[in-house]
């Protein structure tokens, strides 16, 4: 029997500490911590995502302000806007929901934010601070699953990681993450991808599991060894039998759990972390002006 990582109670602990810092800013300056969201067209779960990251920073006492374009804005448009975040001071934070409708090239928009303001951690400049080991906005799931570790308590120095997927926003980061002399670090890691022949040969090896991959049940019970931590970023929607969807992670939580020692579900894991700390990285940013 595994123990149960809850991300929805470690969560509403951050966004608890977070609601702390934003009322200790507020009372010694008149810094109003303001995350600026923009949404362009008309993707249903980008829609509620970008409300709940709006909602998400009322509940911590942070001002939000959510731009929304229609699916037939330019690129220019988008930068535009982008633009004139960077320049105005009273925000902090500046995050432009993907993805973005084919005719708009992300890397333009990630390019065109300020660093300092990039609480989603994607402008290449943050990416390089990331894997140097110097200060700078870390992506927010990565960010979450190291803090899922450290409260805890897994032990990562010395321990096998295999991060299972490799993309920019949690693959990547996360296996640097965890290379990295620090806490919640230390690790021998290993990337396995869609190119990795034979998977289980490398999870089966792993003390730490990461599923990134957005495959439903991909790690099963004979892609773990007893005693494995597993962190589950799936987010995956699939039918249910008597009709309608479910969401489920990328790991056979019924086969795995009683083979783990400590597991986080899909939902109530990694996903409400998420969030928690895209409200910390505003924090962080507006903090870092008043220095
Ligand atoms: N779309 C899916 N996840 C994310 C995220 O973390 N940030 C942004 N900006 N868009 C996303």
């Amino acid at each position: 029997m595994a123990r149960i990582i809850d991300g929805k109670a470690i969560a509403a602990d951050v966004r608890a500490r977070i609601a702390e810092g934003v009322l200790a800013i507020r009372s010694r300056s008149t810094l109003h911590p303001h995350l600026a969201l923009l949404l362009v067209g008309d993707d249903p779960a980008s829609h509620v995502y970008v409300r709940n990251k709006g909602k998400a920073c009322e509940e911590v006492g942070m001002k939000s302000t959510i731009v929304r374009l229609p699916a037939t804005a330019t690129e220019a448009e988008v930068l535009a806007c982008v633009d004139a975040w960077n320049t105005d001071p009273s925000v902090h934070g500046i995050l432009v929901q993907l993805p973005l409708p084919r005719h708009i090239s992300e890397q333009n928009v990630i390019l065109a934010i300020n660093p300092d303001k990039d609480v989603d951690g994607f402008h290449p400049i943050n990416a390089g601070r990331l894997l140097i080991g110097s200060p700078g906005f870390v992506p927010c799931t990565p960010a979450g699953i190291l803090e899922l570790l450290r409260v805890a308590n897994v032990e990562t120095s010395g321990k096998h990681a295999v991060v299972v997927g490799r993309s920019n926003i949690v693959g990547k980061p996360i296996a640097t993450l965890l290379a990295q002399k620090r806490p919640q670090g230390n690790a021998t890691v290993t990337l396995c991808h869609t190119g990795t022949v034979d998977l289980a040969r490398y999870t089966r090896s792993a003390d730490i599991i990461i599923a990134a991959v957005g495959v439903a049940g991909l790690i099963t019970a004979d892609h773990v060894k007893p005693g494995v931590t597993v962190i589950d970023v799936g987010m995956n929607r699939v039918e249910k039998p008597e009709g309608g969807t479910r969401l489920v992670g990328d790991v056979d939580f019924a086969a795995v759990e009683p083979l783990a020692s400590a597991i986080t579900p899909v939902p109530g894991g990694v996903g409400p972390m998420t969030i928690a700390m895209l409200l910390s990285n505003t924090l962080h940013a507006a903090q870092r002006t008043s220095l």
